[in-house]
């Protein structure tokens, strides 16, 4: 009701306050390779269409008379409580959008009181993330890498900014196959856009210093060219980050070790005994993977096709959380993301079962459209929605929202 409010008072909201105009302006707001890897997907396209048609096919149920006046949005999680129960999704490739964008989002967070997931491939180090933060909730999303000295070492780097939990992302062990991307020459890094994550990063340095030098001769404009794009974002920019890896062999080092393909159970059995963080892993959609991981002492899990940028064809996202809910009961953590677009998507999740839910395009769409205060519109107008669906649903907390406030459409 505040945002309805401050609208009377003419308040002129930084982004529009549906998704489809907000996709629209995002995308004029946007150059054409931005556009291509930030809304793109997948192949044709099916599992990006699946996952929002997943949601067309349960419906709302309100009951009148509840009552209630106030509400409670906070959850529980691993890691502590939260406010409401969206958070922001793991985002690489910030660059894209401009410089800084991790930052932006960052303080956007803050703002809101939002937790936000730090990419393993931020434009941004972690640790000037975490300051915009205070004490606002964050976590960090682990590529598990092929040297597992750079895997403790972004693990060390997160308990020391004070992340809350570890995502351990599974569903990217190699890059999907993304048309959009592959028409327009233009795959994320490879002109090694806004890897600071890595740039900044002791171990990797000390991997990419360690690697046979560049022949002269590939000393050429382009690779000035990567330099000036890598460090505009940094502060100091073009001049202090000389001191940097050379770019070239910083983003083909970065390309050859980011993530391992060979990632198995085998590995993650180390996990517990390298963190003090509570472990969640990203992209689980079988039910039997998900099983596995809570017998391998994992916290939670986040059901989730990547928002449909891997695999072209997958399953939704939300049928397998209603999946994976049925085969695992009614404790364990469930996050979920792909496809959440507004206040009534995650009030449909949480009464399927999922515990909390990220957003990921919808408040990148914010970013590019009006920055920092872009994204908190988003954030605003997703939880005013929410609490809006809660109170005409006639439920007073997300304990109460449940598979009764579904029919299936
Ligand atoms: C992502 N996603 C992602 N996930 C991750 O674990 N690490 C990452 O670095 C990235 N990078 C990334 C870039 C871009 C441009 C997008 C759109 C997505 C996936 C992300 O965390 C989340 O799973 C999806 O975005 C959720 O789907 P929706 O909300 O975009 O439909």
């Amino acid at each position: 009701s505040t945002i309805y409010r401050q609208g009377a008072l003419g308040r002129r909201p930084a982004v529009p306050a549906d998704f489809a105009e907000l996709e629209r302006r995002a995308e004029r707001a946007s150059s054409a390779k931005a556009w291509a890897y930030v809304a793109g997907g997948a192949g044709e396209g099916r599992t990006m269409r699946r996952n929002r048609a997943a949601f067309e096919r349960w419906a709302i149920m309100p009951r009148m008379l509840s009552g209630h006046v106030e509400r409670d949005l906070s959850v529980e999680l691993p890691g502590g409580r939260h406010d409401t129960p969206v958070l922001l999704a793991p985002v690489g490739a910030g660059a894209l959008m401009g410089a800084d964008s991790d930052l932006k989002i960052a303080r956007a967070a803050a703002a809101t009181g939002t937790a936000y997931v730090f990419s393993n491939q931020g434009c941004n180090p972690m640790e000037d993330c975490a300051t915009a933060m205070g004490d606002v909730s964050r976590w960090f999303q682990l590529y598990w890498s092929k040297d597992e000295q750079l895997v403790d070492s972004l693990i060390a780097r997160a308990e020391a900014a004070g992340a809350a939990a570890l995502v351990v992302t599974l569903d990217t062990t190699v890059l999907g196959w993304r048309p959009q991307d592959l028409n327009l020459g233009s795959l994320p890094f490879s002109r090694g856009q806004g890897i600071a994550q890595y740039t900044s990063d002791p171990r990797f340095r000390e991997i990419v210093a360690g690697r046979p030098p560049q022949p002269a001769a590939e000393v050429t404009l382009g690779a000035i060219r990567t330099l000036l794009a890598m460090t505009r974002n940094h502060p100091g920019g073009f001049w202090s980050n000389l001191r940097s890896p050379a770019p070239r062999a910083a983003v083909e080092t970065f390309l050859d070790i980011y993530s391992n393909p060979g990632l198995s159970w085998e590995h993650l059995a180390t996990l517990r005994g390298r963190t003090r963080l509570p472990i969640v892993l990203k992209g689980i959609l079988h039910p039997d993977d998900a099983r596995r991981a809570f017998d391998a002492g994992v916290d939670a899990i986040v059901v989730s096709n990547h928002g449909g940028r891997q695999i072209d064809n997958a399953v939704a996202s939300l049928d397998a959380l209603v999946t994976i809910r049925a085969a695992l009961g009614p404790s364990p953590a469930l996050l979920l993301d792909s496809g959440v677009r507004t206040g009534a998507d995650v009030f449909t999740a949480l009464a399927l079962g999922a515990n909390a839910v990220l957003l990921g395009r919808p408040y990148m769409y914010g970013l590019a459209i009006a920055g920092q205060s872009g994204v908190e519109d988003v954030i605003r107008n997703v939880i005013a929605e929410l609490e809006l669906t809660m109170a005409l649903a006639g439920v007073p907390d997300i304990a109460s929202i449940n598979r009764d406030c579904l029919v299936e459409a």
